[in-house]
């Protein structure tokens, strides 16, 4: 089972996030990841995964314009059916705006007919609310997030019967 993680990143926070969260799904037996910029998408390994988790900078309290765009105009294949799950990465923690920024993505893939799955649940120091979000580069608790939100996407995907395209 594949899983596409298509991130935006202008100075790396972001894509650490996803390499992270990429080793988080790749503990699944069976799940092979790629991460991929949304500027450099694989459209045909898109189409194949079973689930899509996306993962922006916040921009002015939302998510990022290239990450809007990308949702806007990335695909006009189906990713209806596919499991969702979402990450971000911020400067000022807890209030730059990390929760809009989550659901501004996660209605873009509601939209789109997918299934979003936090991850996790609230009320743990580790736990995921909406997605992972890191302040600035994703070391310590933050690391971890991405590694829990990675492995709780691919053990969720793996037990569900999702559509891919062949
Ligand atoms: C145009 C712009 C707007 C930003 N707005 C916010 C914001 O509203 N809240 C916040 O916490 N950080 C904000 N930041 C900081 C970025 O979200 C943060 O540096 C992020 O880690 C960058 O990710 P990247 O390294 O993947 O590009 C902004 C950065 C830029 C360039």
């Amino acid at each position: 089972m594949q899983i596409a993680i298509i991130y935006h990143s202008e100075t790396g926070n972001t894509r650490r996030m996803a390499e992270l969260v990429q080793q988080g799904c790749e503990r699944v037996v069976g799940v092979q990841a790629r991460c991929m910029s949304v500027d450099a998408v694989d459209q045909d390994y898109v189409d194949g995964a079973a689930a899509l988790i996306l993962g922006a900078p916040i921009y002015g309290g939302s998510c990022s314009w290239q990450m809007k765009r990308f949702l806007d105009t990335g695909s006009r294949r189906t990713w209806a059916g596919k499991l969702g799950g979402v990450f971000v990465s911020q400067r000022y923690p807890a209030g730059g705006g990390e929760s809009f920024g989550e659901m501004v993505i996660i209605g873009g893939m509601l939209s789109r007919g997918m299934m979003v799955y936090s991850g996790g649940v609230a009320g743990r120091s580790d736990g995921l609310h909406f997605g992972a979000v890191s302040v600035g580069a994703p070391e310590g608790i933050f690391a971890e997030r991405c590694l829990r939100l990675g492995e709780a996407i691919a053990t969720r995907a793996s037990e569900l019967s999702l559509p891919v395209a062949s």
